[in-house]
């Protein structure tokens, strides 16, 4: 919702837990107004993200309501209040925060009126809590992933206490509509259908994390949407972990497929995405919608993780390699020339040679636009974690590139077969090298640099692709 637009009349309406929040979030304005009257400058904020889509929604979330205190967003950790929205789902996504800690400590040396909070994915973890509770004392706030909603409550319990304040809920089957919540781009917004998992994919700490699958009303959804669209949105992506299960836990179910057929009968809506489709759910009524909407962008991202049906059984991703293969090509005929993304997983316990021959196989035989590779992360908690057969790291990162090498050469193929066509692309930016050219996005996701005006920003116009260069184009208006 946009800030601005929040009237009084509307807040009558909200439920009872909004009305409650929204009482913290006045207390606080006047708090700050007091501070800012003291300081002679509006106190500063920045929310640092670490983790998907789902945990970018989440920053804009915290952001509507910092920015309804009153705080000024800034890109630098010098400021007042720093929020890190944490992600665990690997190892090194962990790392960086307890890295970047460390900076903030030496911050707030220097300003000791600076608050910290931790949330997100990581502070899921009880073994993390315990240990920032342990050896990051100067931390203020730590809060997770189901009560983001709480923030200015928590705050003002801070400010009320002279101690760290700690509020994990360990799931829930709440969802808190009509909270504030501020956009990146004014044009294109992600839109959360559901929240949490059910899939616990072995390797997988997002349903421990993220807790259960609990999908939104279609009517908030939709009156969302609307509401974005009068705003000026033109692109929408649907935001869940498996979006092709939504709606199975509703008062009166509802189909992925049924969800997308109404959100594309909105006026002024242009574009719509959605992130991310589980293989083993995705149903030929949502490709029958796909092929029927020219709303619907001309992109899929279908995680396959491996191409071996040995290693998915054990992963428990509930498809084998031929059920994937089928699929991608029920896919490919109804919608020809769709892109095709994935995410692969390399070296997970007890992978052979053969195992990852068959991944390079599933490679070649889709033809993947492009692909995200990770090293298997061994996350605590997780039944992977205890499999014998963890493989050793030189094999590991030998199959690695050799799976990158794959993946390259089929996409810059693939990319190089629409130079010289004509496409719709919806501007998006200011090119960051070169102020003369805008940034556009096509219907696949791929980027074009092209000269024109600012004023073109967020529009959706044609441009000719005159010249591949690699994974992006240069184009001409026409
Ligand atoms: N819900 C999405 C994925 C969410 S996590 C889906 O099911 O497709 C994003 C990606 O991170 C996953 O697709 C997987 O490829 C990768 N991933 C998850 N856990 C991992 C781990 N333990 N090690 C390495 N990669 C992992
Ligand atoms: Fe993780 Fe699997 Fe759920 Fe995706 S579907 S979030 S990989 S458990
Ligand atoms: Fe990370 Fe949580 Fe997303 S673990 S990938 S931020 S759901």
């Amino acid at each position: 919702m946009n800030l601005e637009n929040t009237k009084n009349q509307e807040v009558e309406e909200f439920s009872s837990e909004t009305k409650r929040q929204y009482q913290y979030i006045e207390n606080l304005r006047k708090w700050h107004d007091q501070k800012k009257e003291e300081l002679g400058r509006p106190l500063t904020a920045c929310v640092q993200c670490f983790g998907c889509q789902m945990n970018a929604r989440d920053a804009e979330k915290i952001t509507g309501i910092l920015e309804k205190i009153g705080y000024q967003m800034v890109e630098t950790e010098e400021a007042d209040f720093v929020i890190y929205n944490t992600c665990t789902v690997r190892e090194n996504a962990n790392l960086k925060v307890y890295g970047r800690l460390g900076y903030l400590s030496k911050l707030k040396k220097k300003n000791p009126d600076m608050m910290i909070a931790l949330c997100g994915c990581m502070m899921q973890e009880q073994t993390v809590v315990d240990k920032i509770k342990k050896s990051y004392r100067y931390v203020d706030i730590i809060f997770g992933t189901h009560n983001i909603f709480k923030l200015a409550e928590l705050m003002q319990a801070r400010l009320d206490s002279d101690g760290m304040i700690i509020d994990i809920w360990k799931d829930t089957t709440e969802i808190v509509e009509d909270l504030p919540s501020e956009r990146k781009y004014r044009f294109k917004a992600g839109v959360n259908i559901m929240f949490g998992c059910n899939n616990f994919c072995s390797y997988c700490i997002v349903p421990y994390v993220r807790g259960r699958e609990r999908s939104r009303n279609p009517e908030d959804i939709i009156k969302e949407i609307k509401e974005l669209v009068a705003d000026g949105v033109v692109e929408i992506m649907l935001l869940g972990q498996n979006v092709n299960s939504y709606g199975k836990n509703l008062e009166s179910p509802m189909t992925f497929a049924e969800l997308l057929q109404e959100i594309v009968k909105i006026d002024g809506l242009e574009r719509v995405r959605f992130m991310t489709s589980h293989p083993k759910d995705l149903s030929d009524d949502l490709i029958e919608v796909m092929k029927n909407s020219k709303k619907i962008c001309n992109h899929l991202h279908l995680p396959v993780q491996s191409g071996s049906s040995r290693i998915l059984k054990i992963m428990n991703r509930h498809y084998t390699k031929e059920q994937y293969l089928d699929l991608v090509d029920r896919i490919k005929t109804a919608i020809p020339g769709i892109s095709l993304t994935t995410d692969i997983i390399v070296g997970f316990p007890g992978e052979t040679e053969e195992d990852f021959e068959e991944t390079l196989d599933v490679v070649r035989k889709v033809r993947y636009d492009s692909a995200y590779t990770f090293i298997y992360s061994k996350r605590t908690g997780t039944p992977a974690a205890n499999m014998e057969e963890q493989i050793d790291d030189a094999v590991v990162k030998e199959r690695f590139n050799r799976l990158l090498k794959e993946v390259q050469t089929i996409a810059s193929g693939l990319t190089k077969k629409h130079e010289g066509t004509v496409q719709s692309v919806l501007v998006e930016q200011v090119n960051e090298q070169d102020a003369s050219l805008m940034t556009g996005r096509l219907s696949n996701s791929l980027l074009v640099h092209f000269k024109g005006e600012e004023e073109l920003i967020g529009k959706i116009v044609d441009v000719r692709l005159n010249e591949c260069k690699g994974f992006y184009y240069i184009g001409e208006l026409v």
